[in-house]
């Protein structure tokens, strides 16, 4: 995989689109179209109380609502670091959205070391992100957050 040709089309994909959410839907469909291997490729962003509500994807119909902490995703979330599982069924906190996801990565969207939301990718293989595949995909979220004006969400308490 060419992570740093990837990264380039990201910023090309997203420039000069001022809107958050447009920009979010064409970064999943970009992923889960260029990534061999994906099933599942979206945000999750938190609301007043902390949970984690789902935004664009593509893949399958997912959980709409992840309970603040819970979940690979408030765990990448909640410690702003990138969370990978090669096998969910050995992850104790992994939050069943399909059945037929085995590995996932979680990358925080960071601002100035703020997160305000997370991406998620699942694949039915597993253990399919591998460390070049992490590093790649923090790159292409970096190129997004770089480039994308984040989506305002409320301050948790
Ligand atoms: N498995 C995730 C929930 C989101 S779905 O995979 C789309 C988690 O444990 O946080």
């Amino acid at each position: 995989m060419d992570y740093e040709l990837l990264g380039r089309q990201v910023s090309e994909l997203v420039a000069g689109e001022p809107s958050h959410l447009a920009n979010a839907a064409n970064f999943a469909a970009f992923v889960f179209h260029e990534i061999p291997d994906i099933s599942w490729a979206g945000f999750y962003y938190p609301d007043e109380s902390g949970d984690l509500v789902l935004g664009p994807f593509q893949g399958n119909p997912a959980c709409t609502r992840l309970p603040k902490g819970r979940g690979v995703c408030g765990a990448a979330f909640s410690t702003r670091e990138t969370v990978v599982v090669d096998d969910v069924s050995a992850y104790t906190d992994h939050i069943v959205c399909d059945v037929a996801a085995r590995s996932e990565i979680v990358v925080p969207l960071l601002v100035d070391n703020f997160a305000y939301g997370v991406f998620d990718v699942d694949s039915a293989s597993v253990a399919r992100f591998a460390s070049t595949d992490r590093h790649g995909i923090e790159r292409l979220v970096r190129a997004f957050c770089s480039s994308v004006r984040p989506l305002s969400v409320p301050q948790s308490s």
